[in-house]
């Protein structure tokens, strides 16, 4: 008898939801699987000889497998398909039972299902999972948020099924409401900062430099043997040997330059503007993936403003360097301006995040796994209230190092036509950071000479008005 037995229920067994399941029945859980594709259940099944696992085929019998009080994950795409579950599971439902979104939701989404299921009965979790794939099947990092008795429910499944750094699972819990969506959708952000910072390197030393996909896979595998060590990195190496089955040639060259996305970037950027949160490189990322789309038009541009790259005069190992160089402080900027919107957040939403934490559970697992984030998290344990991580003498001190090669690969690529606009505003936030004095001054005058917006002075409190055209 298989009823009510299974410590778990899935729902979406696509590639994540599929991998994270068998992850779970690796580990001893006992998992029920659900999907509303009859293949993919089926496909399921064919994996019960091999584990401890069940599915259903329609969403009865899949409450039906599940112990009372019952906890069930759902794996599915953002946006309505989670809202499309959630109704359907509802009438099975019972008062204690717990929904598990695991997806990546939008936290004010995430707001929304959490007031209405509690208000029903029903505990939620919104729960932010990064590894892809392979993550979802060997351990990803996992970011759990809601109420802390319902994480505390499901804390040994999460801790066994998440990815371990030096035995530490990399899971915590990390605040109510949309906390863990929140952070994930951050991760995300820094996810695209990273990715383009990277997009940047390879442009300039393929356009810039003319070196081989052999030599590029050779930099970034020198890179991530580095203080650059990071998931990003590696696999950036990998990418430039894999060889396209069909041509026989790199792969990378074969494939359209154009980004898609899900839309996690643009929501990271558009909470931040709404925290007041400056975020410029991870902002740009998103822009630069926008006009990787209009394709069509560029290859009209690039004939009206055709301007041929001059062959790099320098010297092309320093110039390397400096480029690494330039990677390892402009990361450092991107997490700065990723962990400020969390400490926004934290405050605003009353998520009272521990930037500590999270950077501990981001080490293993997720997409920005990287050995930067132990100085992160160093930084944080050694100074809790930090505002900004460019203020911590860990990571102060690299970028100290390195600043001057940002400066000048950020010189070269405008020299060389090249556009490298994340590296351009890494550069442009720390030097607005650290400029003691800024000329916003200016921006208060304009406000108030055609608006009356009024100022402050620096010798006398209060705010002052002038009529800037009389005298
Ligand atoms: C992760 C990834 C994962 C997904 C991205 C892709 O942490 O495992 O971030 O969530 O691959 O959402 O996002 P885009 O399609 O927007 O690039």
């Amino acid at each position: 008898m298989e009823t009510e037995r299974h410590e778990i229920g899935m729902i979406g067994l696509g590639v994540m939801g599929r991998n994270m399941l068998l992850n779970m029945a690796d580990h001893g859980f006992p998992v029920a699987g659900y999907d509303k594709d009859p293949g993919k259940v089926e496909a399921l099944q064919k994996e019960s000889a091999e584990h401890d696992i069940h599915s259903a085929a329609n969403i009865k019998d899949f409450i039906g497998l599940i112990r009372r009080p019952r906890a069930i994950m759902m794996l599915v795409p953002a946006g309505p398909p989670v809202d499309s579950v959630i109704a359907d599971l509802l009438p099975h439902l019972e008062n204690g039972d717990l929904i598990i979104d695991a997806g990546n939701s939008y936290f004010k989404d995430t707001n929304l299902r959490a007031r209405n299921l509690t208000g029903k009965g029903i505990q939620f979790l919104g729960v932010g999972v990064s590894g892809g794939e392979e993550g979802a099947r060997h351990g990803p990092s996992i970011m759990p948020g809601g109420p802390e008795e319902a994480y505390q429910r499901v804390r040994p499944l999460l801790e066994a099924v998440a990815a371990k750094v030096n035995g530490d699972a990399c899971v915590a819990y990390l605040g109510p409401g949309s906390a863990g969506h929140f952070v994930k959708m951050v991760h995300n952000g820094i996810e695209y900062a990273v990715m383009q910072l990277l997009a940047e390197t390879y442009d300039l030393m393929k356009r810039g430099l003319g070196l081989s996909d052999d030599e590029l896979r050779e930099v970034y595998d020198t890179w991530n043997q580095g203080e650059l060590n990071g998931y990003l990195v590696e696999i950036t190496a990998r990418i430039f040997g894999k060889v396209d089955e069909s041509s026989g040639k790199r792969l990378i060259d074969e494939i359209l330059d154009v980004a898609k996305q899900k839309g996690t970037g643009m929501w990271t950027s558009q909470s931040a503007m709404e925290l007041q949160v400056p975020i410029p490189t991870i902002d740009l990322a998103v822009a630069m993936r926008d006009l990787s789309v209009f394709e069509k038009q560029r290859e009209t541009a690039g004939e009206i403003f055709n301007r041929p790259i001059a062959p790099f005069a320098g010297d092309r190992q320093t110039f390397l360097d400096k480029i690494g160089h330039a990677l390892h402080a402009a990361m450092i900027v991107v997490y700065a301006q990723g962990m400020a919107v969390l400490a926004a957040a934290s405050d605003k939403y009353e998520y009272r995040l521990d930037l500590e934490t999270v950077a501990r559970i981001w080490r293993g697992g997720c997409i920005i796994r990287a050995a930067l984030l132990d100085d992160v998290r160093m930084a944080y344990r050694n100074q809790p209230g930090l505002p900004n991580l460019l203020l911590a003498p860990e990571l102060s001190i690299k970028v100290i190092a390195h600043q001057e090669d940002l400066r000048r690969v950020v010189c070269a690529a405008i020299e060389l036509g090249l556009p490298a606009p994340c590296f351009m505003t890494a550069l442009a936030y720390l030097d607005g950071y650290r400029s003691a004095w800024l000329p916003a001054n200016l921006i208060q005058a304009q406000r108030d000479y055609f608006g009356a917006h009024s100022y402050e002075r620096i010798d006398v409190k209060g705010t002052f008005h002038t009529d800037w055209t009389k005298g």
